[in-house]
């Protein structure tokens, strides 16, 4: 008999409204990392309500476990609490009342999620023949190098046997559970140029070394680096996402500066990648007589799946959502998780939980018009529910 049977799918489904309601009202104040305050507040006296003794981690973190020191096996489970630095546009009831500041990435359903997961396994306590350690972690937006890192480093896993995390996904199907071994999403890379020219009057360029044309030729030069560097089956994004230089129509500029993001999945990608950025820039800037300056700072790593992890996500999701709604299509993602950092330290599994309503373009993580899909908050319990059973062989 499968443990996510119809009673406790009956459980689950009796408990969403209530979790939609709490998901609503985190959406309503959302905080930026290492500012969840009455996030974390919301979070203790759920979890204080349901017979834990929650603790801090990584400033504004919260951790509980629901057998201390239990001597048999823990299974970590990590939500994040932190919202993004952009204005909520939408004319939702429940909108953000703080400027500048949204759930535009479903961090506020994660928490939801997880918080779902704790009421459910209080009542499963005496069954559970291990622990199962709850995280609900700051700052996954990176913010001073995220949450996940400092949370690593405070011994969120010391004793734990292996950890997991879904991500809500609009751009796979309602319910639908994406998972796979290995690379799930990216490293990824900063990236910072500035050209230095010579500024002067935009009549007399003999003049001057215009840092705006040898910008604009490297922009253009490293869409080859992906395109022209790498077979089919690389597997890397550069993207340059800002260019800013000059201040009015009759002045060549001194500098231009340049920002970006460099997504790859594999080391030896990552190198080779970062070797050819830096002989275009450098040999784009050399060709055009200015001097360019070049920054490309590591961000997260990338989320490597534990293969043993990934078969049981996989194995739960064919119980909790059908074998039809199971895959790996579209993985791994070019975006970047600090979930890496769990996931260097114990094994560990990150998946992907589908929030695309059918037959409608839902946006995604990110747009301004995303919000968080409240119907796959049962699933996405079930699916930590299951995950925990199955580690348990229960
Ligand atoms: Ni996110």
């Amino acid at each position: 008999m499968p443990f996510v049977d119809a009673t406790l799918r009956a459980e689950i489904d009796a408990l969403a409204p209530e979790l939609t309601t709490i998901r609503r009202d985190l959406h309503r104040h959302p905080e930026l990392g290492f500012e969840e305050h009455r996030t974390g507040a919301v979070v203790r006296a759920w979890l204080e309500r349901h017979g834990y003794t929650p603790r801090s981690c990584a400033s504004t973190g919260v951790i509980a476990d629901l057998h201390p020191g239990h001597p048999g096996k823990t299974i970590a489970l990590r939500a994040d609490l932190d919202c993004l630095p952009m204005p909520e546009t939408t004319d939702l009831p429940y909108r953000s009342i703080h400027e500048g500041r949204a759930h535009k990435c479903g961090h506020d359903g994660h928490t939801a999620v997880l918080l779902g997961v704790a009421a459910i396994l209080d009542r499963y306590r005496d069954r559970l023949p291990g622990n199962v350690r709850l995280l609900f972690q700051p700052a996954e937006e990176g913010v001073d190098g995220g949450g996940a890192k400092r949370m690593v480093a405070e011994g969120a896993l010391d004793g734990v046997d292996e950890v997991y995390a879904l991500h809500n996904w609009p751009g796979h199907p309602r319910g639908h559970i994406r998972v796979k071994p290995g690379p799930m999403l990216a490293q990824t890379h900063w990236l910072g140029i500035t050209v230095h020219g010579v500024g002067g009057h935009g009549s007399q360029p003999q003049l001057c070394r215009d840092p705006i044309v040898a910008a604009a030729h490297i922009v253009v030069a490293l869409q080859t680096v992906v395109a022209r560097g790498l077979g089919y089956d690389g597997g890397a994004v550069v993207s340059v996402c800002r260019f800013s230089s000059g201040t009015t129509d009759n002045v060549v500029p001194a500098t231009a500066e340049l920002e970006g993001t460099v997504r790859t999945f594999a080391p030896e990608i990552t190198e080779l990648v970062l070797a050819r950025i830096r002989e275009v820039v450098h040999g784009t800037a050399a060709a055009l007589g200015v001097r360019a300056e070049l920054e490309l700072e590591p961000g997260y790593p990338v989320v490597m799946n534990d293969p043993t992890c990934a078969h049981a996500v996989h194995r739960v999701a064919t119980q909790v959502v059908g074998s039809g709604a199971v895959s790996d299509a579209g993985l791994p993602i070019a975006g970047g998780e600090d979930f890496a950092y769990m996931a260097q330290a114990v094994p560990g599994a990150f998946f992907f939980l589908g929030a695309g309503a059918p037959g409608r373009d839902t946006p995604g993580c990110h747009h301004p018009d995303f919000d968080f899909d409240d119907t796959i908050i049962p699933t996405g319990v079930a699916m930590f529910m299951g995950l925990v059973a199955d580690r348990f062989g229960i």
